[in-house]
């Protein structure tokens, strides 16, 4: 997907943001399919390492004009193509950009559903991530981590799970695709 990442703390370029909003992965990943039965009207969502927003917009949609999208990147470029983005497709009013360091994100929200996609493995210190993450989240929030196969072994996805686990979250469910290893974490 983005080829220029693999690695632990290797961060995808915003170069290659191409990469990972185009048809052949909305073919692929479709998102409102895999993120509808997650997010309701009126939710407050955070998308964590949005990069160019393939996520956010159909997250935007889903939470409808009452909730709130929080797109979190370090890359300011990445952040600018969703403030682009949401400019066009008109949902400028319930997506807020914020633009996190690599170890922390620093935001003051309590989330329904946070979405890490494709990002964690970026990440320098998964674990102290988590614990930031589950901060967060509401009591009955869910947190959706999928990593992509080709840069996540079996094994350096068992240790992410490790480190969910370390961060006190709960792992609920596997979930995954073709080319992803993926979880489903709630807080409590
Ligand atoms: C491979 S891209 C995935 C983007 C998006 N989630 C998607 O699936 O299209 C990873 C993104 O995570 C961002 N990222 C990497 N480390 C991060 C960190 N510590 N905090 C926030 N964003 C980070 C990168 O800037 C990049 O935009």
């Amino acid at each position: 997907m983005c080829s220029a990442g693999p690695g632990r703390g290797r961060v995808c370029p915003h170069q290659g943001a191409f990469l990972l909003d185009n048809v052949l992965r909305r073919w692929l990943q479709p998102p409102q399919k895999i993120l509808q039965g997650f997010v309701e009207f009126g939710d407050t969502v955070i998308d964590l390492g949005c990069g160019p927003g393939f996520f956010t917009i159909p997250l935007a949609r889903l939470v409808g004009p009452r909730g709130t999208v929080v797109a979190v990147d370090l890359q300011a470029p990445m952040l600018d193509r969703v403030r682009r983005k949401a400019g066009r497709h008109d949902l400028a009013d319930r997506i807020r950009c914020h633009r996190c360091s690599s170890d922390r994100i620093g935001l003051n929200v309590a989330a329904d559903f946070i979405l890490a996609w494709y990002m964690v493995h970026e990440t320098p210190r998964p674990a102290a991530y988590f614990r930031e993450v589950r901060t967060l989240m509401k009591s009955d929030g869910r947190l959706m981590v999928v990593e992509p196969k080709m840069h996540v072994t079996r094994s350096a996805f068992t240790a992410l799970e490790d480190a969910a686990d370390t961060a006190g979250l709960i792992r609920l469910a596997p979930f995954g695709g073709l080319a992803s290893r993926g979880m489903i974490l709630s807080r409590d």
